[in-house]
């Protein structure tokens, strides 16, 4: 069984600093992490390792500038990453994108090192990451690497694990989103250069995959099988 989780950049940094971890969020969740008992692929987004720079040089689409201060600090969590549930006891296998995938008509991405690793008792992690594009130098989120890997590892599950479910207008848990007309307050989430919440759900829609979106609080019951937080589920 193998299961695919996304871990926001907002869980494991502090986002309103440059280049910095929120130690508890990070040790905590990583420690979580350690202890999965499924096959795991684990994808992480770059919070402060990556955002406020991608902004300075505003990447979304495509760039010619150099996108070193971005793919340096990206590069730097994904070690503190490995690192971390190394010391856990985890076997880890650190996978970028960057020299896998690149943008055409969508990501176009590697994966049979990921596979290879997985049967080898290795949990392969990822990272949302500069890659090429049709036209220069992009970003790309760590969502739409976890979607793709989802599909392509034909994975029974993928998990979001982001600073919140997805909440209706009274802040009640939104159990099942279907198109992105469901939820017309989606709209309004806060949003940074891959987007926020709202994004992260449109992605999921058109990316076709089935996954689920929950906050930290909910990760081990992830983990064990359960089904916390938001539905994402295509028509
Ligand atoms: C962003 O990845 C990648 C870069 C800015 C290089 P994500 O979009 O997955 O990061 P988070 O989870 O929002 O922080």
């Amino acid at each position: 069984l193998t299961t695919v989780l996304k871990i926001g950049g907002s869980v494991l940094t502090d986002k309103a600093s440059e280049k910095a971890l929120d130690t508890e969020s990070f040790d905590r969740v990583l420690e979580t992490v350690s202890h999965a008992s499924e096959d795991l692929v684990l994808v992480h987004g770059a919070g402060s390792f990556g955002h406020p720079q991608a902004h300075r040089i505003d990447l979304k689409g495509g760039t010619d500038e150099s996108v070193h201060e971005v793919y340096e600090a990206v590069m730097e969590l994904n070690g503190k990453v490995v690192t971390r549930l190394e010391e856990s006891g985890m076997k880890t296998f650190p996978v970028h994108p960057s020299s896998c995938s690149y943008r055409g008509d969508g990501l176009k991405m590697m994966t049979r090192q990921v596979e290879k690793a997985l049967e080898n008792g290795f949990t392969p992690v990822l990272h949302g990451d500069c890659v090429a594009t049709d036209n220069g130098l992009g970003v790309v989120s760590g969502d739409t690497v976890a979607a793709r890997l989802a599909r392509e590892l034909d994975a029974e599950r993928l998990g979001m694990c982001t600073s919140t479910a997805v909440k209706d207008g009274n802040g009640d848990t939104v159990e099942e989103v279907r198109e992105m007309d469901d939820f017309p307050s989606l709209e309004n989430g806060d949003r940074d250069v891959t987007g926020g919440i709202p994004k992260k759900v449109e992605r999921l829609l058109e990316s076709g995959e089935k996954g689920r979106i929950f906050g930290p609080g909910s990760l081990e019951s992830f983990l064990d099988g359960g089904k916390p937080g938001t539905l994402v589920n295509p028509r």
